[in-house]
């Protein structure tokens, strides 16, 4: 197979994680005999030093000419404690979102044995907890009218959302359903928000031609209680977009670490593939940070270009280095390995360099040393 990939790394952590989901698609290339031709574009900070603006039109143009996008991270502190600040990181990725129309961001949640320590969650079952969010990713609160007034005292942002929004995103929320447990939940605060009662309608709606799938309506308070309470009970969570950014935060709590998990971001044009953490810009350049949300964001993508062989292939060698303790700082603070080393063992693996009954001493030699 041959696929066009767009690399936007961004800033912070984002070159870093990028680089070795990059080394993980070549290993994957080599042995399925695949070709992924790499183009690379600015965004976020790094483009507003080069170029002045967050999402340069050039950049634009590369996305929309490839077969997919993997996605870094953006954002920088320069602007985080600037509210006047006319030009913001943030704003390539939201405009990104938006050009490319990518509407449902999918984001699954899953826990592994080898991490069960590290969560502060104590999960009462032994099975693994998986269960997926579908986040609205191109309107509501962030796209809508904003606005500041009476000389900056009065601030306004306006969450709006059309039917036609609510029930395409529903939609593949549904059909995704159907190849699981076939259970969505609706999460919105329609107690007290006109459009969560369109997104209630629309989802009333829509059941009925989903018969085999139960669905479940919960308002975002009490969800945001049950991810913590009884996370098991979940299959397909839906919702709009600032309760499933916010809520896709919290589930990933349950897994141990904010740098495992992937998302897939689908629309009207190109797909995009991004890991659900930010810059993280105190790590930035150290080789520090977990590749992992990375690189199950690009086996996000092979399943997404149908290669579910090469997908499970990726995940595998993630479990693998996850059982073996190949792991970075946020996973074990001692006994850690490298960004670029997490990266060159889960892309080995894959190569079929390190024979599976590798013991860890094996492999000793490339662990850190700055304990
Ligand atoms: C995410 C991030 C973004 C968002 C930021 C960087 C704008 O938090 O992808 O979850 O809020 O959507
Ligand atoms: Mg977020």
């Amino acid at each position: 197979m041959k696929k066009k990939i767009t690399l936007l790394p961004g800033d912070g952590i984002g070159p870093e994680v990028l680089s070795q989901a990059r080394k993980v698609l070549d290993a994957v290339a080599s042995v399925y005999q695949h070709q992924w031709e790499y183009n690379e574009g600015k965004i976020g900070a790094a483009a507003i030093d080069a170029t002045g603006t967050a999402l340069p039109q050039q950049t634009l143009e590369l996305c929309m000419e490839s077969d997919a996008i993997l996605f870094g991270a953006v954002g920088h502190p320069r602007y985080d404690n600037d509210p006047k600040a006319a030009v913001r990181p943030e704003q390539g990725i939201l405009g990104l979102r938006k050009a490319l129309e990518l509407y449902a961001n999918i984001r699954p949640i899953q826990t592994y044995a080898a991490l069960r320590h590290l969560s502060p969650i104590h999960l009462k079952r032994k099975e693994e907890v998986n269960f997926i969010i579908f986040r609205e990713l191109t309107a509501g609160i962030y796209f809508g009218d904003k606005e500041t007034t009476n000389n900056g005292s009065t601030a306004v942002d306006t969450c709006k959302y059309s039917k036609n929004e609510v029930e395409r995103i529903a939609r593949m929320a549904f059909e995704y359903a159907l190849g699981r447990k076939r259970k969505l939940t609706l999460v919105d605060k329609a107690n007290v928000l006109e459009t969560s009662r369109l997104w209630r309608r629309t989802i009333q709606e829509l059941s009925a031609q989903y018969p085999e799938v139960s669905v479940e309506y919960m308002y975002v308070d009490n969800a945001a209680m049950q991810i913590i309470l009884n996370p098991y009970q979940f299959d397909v969570i839906l919702t709009e977009n600032m309760f499933g950014d916010i809520l896709s935060d919290e589930a990933s709590v349950l897994c141990g670490s904010l740098g495992m998990l992937p998302s897939a971001s689908l629309g009207e044009h190109t797909a995009l593939f991004e890991p659900i953490h930010g810059s993280y810009p105190q790590a930035a350049g150290k080789d520090i940070a977990n590749p992992i949300g990375a690189i199950l964001s690009a086996a996000l993508m092979l399943e997404y270009f149908g290669l579910k062989e090469e997908a499970g292939h990726v995940r595998d060698a993630v479990e693998w280095s996850l059982e073996n303790r190949f792991v970075t700082k946020d996973i074990d603070t001692i006994n850690f390995y490298f960004t670029s080393t997490v990266g060159d063992l889960i892309a080995d693996y894959i190569t079929g360099r390190i024979p599976d009954s590798v013991k860890q001493e094996n492999i000793l030699l490339r662990k850190s040393t700055i304990i």
